[in-house]
């Protein structure tokens, strides 16, 4: 079975994490977010993924090469000249996804994060037997995604609105997609919205179905929703997979710590913290709802709470980064610093506090 990652776009919402790696590839609870992906397709029996990529594609390729052979996966690059939308790459894909054999493939958008019941998916494409399925979630702040409007029993598609500025229901597409190969026959090679041209005539066909993602959802395309999406990620691993999050005095609630980081004594740690490969967390150092990327050092008796702090930064003794700063790759701060929010670009020194959000150039 074949599957089809959209990798495009320059991930801005996401800087400064994206100007050292494409989105796909910075680390969500402790891996970079296509992993979660690949790994998923790949135990619901994918054996080709083919990345849909217009941006850095030489990037992606060398990192996930490792990976094809870790996952036992063939991982394909398909390149754009120019961006093709959310539909056109399925055209310009055509060849590797529809191999004659009628099989549907899958679609993802690859900055969403969920429990992925693909599985379940296939077995629900086949009992409708229509052209395509798409996952839906329920959200209450509709209005920045596609909306779905259906049938509730036999999950027919009825309406599909991307972005809708009137209220039309709270189901939107949690960018997860199973399509026939008749799908590919709608899309012709150009820069072509599956959202707004082909969604709405399949539905119109009653040959589009929604099934409901059961268990949690998140775009972590942008670092407050990242920073949900952690949250919720670690409350469904502590349903599913209790023994792979940490234990002990310094622990309060859901964190998850790879096993190669080393926390000090007197520490306080959680909820909702992510700590990396290699990281060190010196004595007292208080952390709560933040991500610690692969190689971060916190020194003694910091504090760290509601922020992102990047690969093989540091954060200096006594200080305190609350409140949704993000800190790219390598950035140094120095003792005692406070920061209340803001955005600090790669490779910088932080020598005195941010008060209010800015970007440190
Ligand atoms: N290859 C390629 N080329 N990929 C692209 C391009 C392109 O030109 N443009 C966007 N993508 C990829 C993005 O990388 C992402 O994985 C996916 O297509 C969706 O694009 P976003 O820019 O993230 O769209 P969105 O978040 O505003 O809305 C989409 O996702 C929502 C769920 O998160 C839509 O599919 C909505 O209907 C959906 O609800
Ligand atoms: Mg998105």
């Amino acid at each position: 079975m074949k599957a089809l990652i959209l990798v495009g776009g320059f991930g801005t919402r996401l800087r400064p994490l994206t100007l050292s790696v494409p989105k796909p590839l910075v680390d969500f609870a402790n891996k970079p977010m296509i992993l979660h992906q690949i790994e998923a397709l790949k135990s619901a029996g994918v054996d080709e993924v083919v990345l849909a990529i217009n941006y850095q594609p030489e990037v992606m390729m060398n990192f996930l090469v490792e990976f094809e052979q870790k996952l036992g996966i063939k991982i394909t690059c398909s390149r754009e000249t120019e961006p093709m939308g959310t539909a056109g790459p399925l055209a310009l894909a055509r060849d590797k996804l529809d191999d004659g054999s009628g099989e549907a493939f899958f679609v993802l958008n690859s900055d969403v994060i969920s429990e992925y019941p693909l599985k379940q998916m296939i077995e629900f494409h086949h009992n409708h037997g229509g052209e395509a399925t798409i996952m839906v979630t329920k959200v209450d702040e509709p209005s920045k995604y596609g909306v779905v409007v259906m049938d509730e029993t036999t999950g027919t598609v009825q309406r599909f609105v991307e972005k809708p500025q009137q209220f039309v229901g709270n189901k939107i597409n949690a960018g997860i997609y199973l399509l026939s190969p008749k799908t590919l026959d709608r899309i012709e090679l150009r820069p072509t919205s599956i959202e707004k041209e082909i969604f709405p005539k399949i539905a119109a066909e009653q040959e589009l179905f929604a099934m409901v993602l059961p268990g949690f959802w998140m775009d972590i395309g942008q670092p407050r929703d990242y920073n949900t999406g952690l949250r919720l990620y670690l409350q469904s691993l502590k349903q599913h997979a209790p023994a792979r999050l940490a234990s002990g005095s310094s622990i309060i609630g859901n964190v998850l710590v790879d096993e190669s980081a080393h926390i000090g004594d007197g520490c306080l740690i959680g909820p909702d913290v992510s700590i990396g490969q290699g990281c060190v967390i010196e004595p007292g150092v208080r952390l709560s709802r933040c991500t610690i990327m692969r190689g971060v050092r916190v020194k003694k008796h910091a504090c760290v709470a509601g922020s992102i702090i990047g690969w093989h930064s540091t954060i200096g003794q006594w200080a305190r980064i609350e409140n949704m700063t993000v800190l790219g790759e390598d950035v140094h701060v120095r003792d005692e610093v406070f920061s209340n929010g803001g955005v600090v670009l790669p490779h910088k020194e932080i020598k005195s506090s941010i008060l209010k959000p800015e970007i440190v150039m």
